[in-house]
């Protein structure tokens, strides 16, 4: 099943300040070098047969290319963000205009969200993150205005201040994660739901290993998770390793560069 992502080039990226522990703005990085990292990332979907729409990159917001944090779409329906620091605050509305002028119903969020770096939607539930960034009450408002089950997940390291750093989906039903990265209540209802889940080690988990993206029968992954690779190919995946070194340097890999458009299901 082809999947519709929506993209942001890197036109305007740069590491300006520090909000998560992976940014250093004295060490700062290549804008060029990312751009040509994000192409090949685009250019492994497109090849795989997915179809990217892009939205345009705006001046003054570096960190736009993680359009995974723009929204979170289900059913057609589109969630805004709104995010938790102010140097990204303008990239919710950006977004959430990107959708309404095409004609997506949507909601624009009351509470801290910031959309599918903490939402991750699964065939019967929608997993969220907090503790770092989404707020609770943004969990509850996702679910009365998308209607789907959703099931709050905490982060306890900074390293992890996203949800789709920790955790990905494999497919509709099961999901790879970095045990440590959740709370001890957390990790119980993960193993739970999911007793056939991947774990990932602190290895893999240090690279953005779990930063990753599965169409269910392909995984896109960054190069440097070697373990994991290892293992998702033993459950018969077909692996994609990407390049995207320099979008590391702003706490980002491929999950973060791509929000998922996602059709009445
Ligand atoms: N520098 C960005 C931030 O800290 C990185 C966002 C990465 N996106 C994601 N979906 N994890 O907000």
């Amino acid at each position: 099943m082809p999947k519709h992502f929506l993209m942001c080039r890197p036109d305007h990226f740069t590491v300006a300040y520090a909000i998560n522990p992976w940014m250093d703005p004295e060490a700062g990085a290549d804008r060029d070098v990312a751009i040509r990292q994000w192409e090949g990332l685009k250019a492994v979907y497109e090849s795989l047969g997915h179809q990217v729409s892009l939205i345009e990159p705006v001046e003054g917001l570096p960190d736009m290319v993680f359009a995974a944090n723009g929204a979170l779409v289900a059913g057609g329906r589109v969630y805004g963000a709104r995010f938790a620091f102010p140097e990204r605050g303008p990239e919710g509305p950006a977004y959430l205009r990107w959708f309404t002028e095409r004609g997506y119903p949507s909601l624009e969020a009351s509470h801290v969200n910031e959309g599918e770096g903490d939402f991750l939607t699964l065939d019967e539930v929608i997993l969220a993150g907090t503790g770092f960034r989404t707020d609770t009450a943004a969990h509850q408002e996702a679910q009365e205005f998308l209607g789907r089950p959703v099931v709050t997940l905490r982060l306890v390291d900074p390293r992890f201040y996203h949800l789709d750093t920790a955790l990905f989906p494999l497919d509709g039903r099961n999901v790879a994660y970095y045990p440590a990265a959740f709370s001890e209540g957390s990790r119980q209802v993960l193993r739970r739901m999911f007793p056939e889940a991947v774990l990932a080690s602190a290895a893999d988990a240090e690279v953005l290993g779990l930063n990753a993206v599965s169409d269910g029968t392909n995984i896109v992954i960054n190069s440097e998770a070697g373990d994991l690779q290892l293992e998702l190919k033993r459950r018969g995946y077909e692996v994609h390793p990407v390049e995207l070194s320099e979008l590391r340097k702003a706490g980002g890999g491929p999950k973060c560069c791509t929000l998922e458009i996602r059709g009445e299901n």
